[in-house]
């Protein structure tokens, strides 16, 4: 759906390119830094990207301290050990450099170092009282889009429950984009992150927030996530796909920012907050139920996506062109190895009842679904998930 349009606004310096990574020190001295937090995916460890980061940031004249204790799925207290590594040298400047973990612990950092107080204190939306110091996120995955939206998604280590501190003081300065630094993610991680970027743009498509603008972004983004993903999972080193993929997730965070997501992320929260299931695992099995459900609520949007996922609709009424889109997606998920079933990956289907109740109060997603959800919905959509099992 496509309401009237307010206005927009892209709020990060976005640089694209192979090799961008030899960029990030003068770009760093552009935001006027001399002291750098680097919060680095530990995975990386090892590839030499963290120590390419560093060189190009002390080449420049800069120095700093590198956070590597990012988990994933972070807990809050993770944000407030960076944080307070990043005050312990005034730090003022934090990068953030790996997938959504560590991108999001970076961008939470960033204003706990300005703000008082921990990351619990600003779980909610507009909480955030004074802008944080600068930021620079460079991606290492094409999947969470974190590098230009305005939230940090965390989970909170007693209660399990996920949730985002949202405000736009945590809209990055800078993403710095290089598809080479995507080019070692295995293939399962290449799956899983490429399908959160897709879910982040059919979901943006769909949102009752949805305008021209975001709904521009979104629809190039699906149709570089569908032309080059299955490429991407089966030749990790085809940097054509890897670099239109980097592209594709870059377009679906910049729409997702300003539409907001749907009925999938709030399902997912509960898998990742209760099980530890990876966020973009988490929605690549979703995703297909929830299009099936909101299918009737958003024809003509879906007939969209199922046209920029390269589907023959043509002359198709809006209803068939849509319900080709979920089965575009469906097959795609199959084709990259997505597991069929919540039950494959370790999910007690006994605890419907408590993933209902803890997706149901995420309620930004929910409230810019197409289709109203309540619990019913939402226990037949996680029922589809199990399938048979
Ligand atoms: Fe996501």
């Amino acid at each position: 759906m496509t309401v009237e349009l307010g206005n927009f606004q892209i709020r990060t310096r976005v640089v694209f390119g192979l090799g961008g990574i030899s960029a990030l020190g003068v770009t760093a001295k552009e935001t006027g830094a001399e002291r750098y937090l680097l919060c680095a995916d530990p995975a990386l460890e090892g590839i030499g990207i963290i120590e390419t980061a560093r060189k190009a940031l002390s080449g420049a004249g800069l120095s700093g301290e590198t956070f590597v204790k990012v988990e994933p799925e972070p807990f809050l207290d993770g944000a407030d050990d960076a944080a307070e590594l990043g005050r312990s040298i005034n730090a003022d400047l934090v990068i953030g450099l790996g997938g959504g973990s560590a991108m999001d612990t970076a961008k939470a950092a960033a204003v706990l170092i300005t703000n008082e107080g921990t990351a619990e204190d600003y779980i909610g939306l507009d909480k955030v009282e004074l802008p944080g110091v600068a930021t620079i996120m460079i991606p290492t995955t094409s999947g969470t889009g974190a590098e230009v939206t305005f939230t940090a998604v965390f989970t909170n280590r007693e209660t399990k429950a996920k949730g985002g501190i949202n405000s736009p003081f945590l809209f990055p300065d800078v993403a710095l984009l290089d598809p080479e630094l995507t080019v070692s993610l295995p293939p399962d991680v290449t799956a899983a992150t490429g399908m959160d970027a897709l879910t982040h743009a059919v979901e943006s498509v769909t949102s009752r927030s949805a305008t021209v603008f975001t709904e521009s972004l979104a629809l190039a983004s699906i149709r570089l996530i569908g032309e080059n993903l299955r490429r991407a999972v089966f030749h990790g080193n085809d940097i054509e796909a890897r670099d239109r993929m980097l592209l594709g997730s870059l377009l679906g965070g910049l729409a997702l920012a300003d539409a907001g997501v749907g009925a999938c992320h709030a399902l997912a929260y509960p898998l990742g907050g209760f099980y530890r299931i990876p966020h973009g695992l988490a929605n690549a099995m979703l995703i297909p139920h929830v299009m099936e459900f909101n299918l009737p609520a958003a024809e003509r949007s879906f007939a969209l996506v199922a046209q920029s996922l390269g589907e023959p609709v043509e002359g198709l009424p809006s209803r068939l062109a849509g319900a080709s889109a979920v089965e575009a997606v469906r097959s795609l998920c199959s084709d990259i190895g997505i597991p069929d079933s919540l039950f494959d990956i370790g999910v007690p289907r006994a605890d419907i009842p408590k993933m209902i109740e803890g997706a149901l109060t995420v309620t930004r997603p929910v409230e810019n679904n197409p289709r109203l959800l309540g619990i019913e919905e939402a226990q037949w959509i996680y029922e589809q998930a199990f399938g048979e099992s």
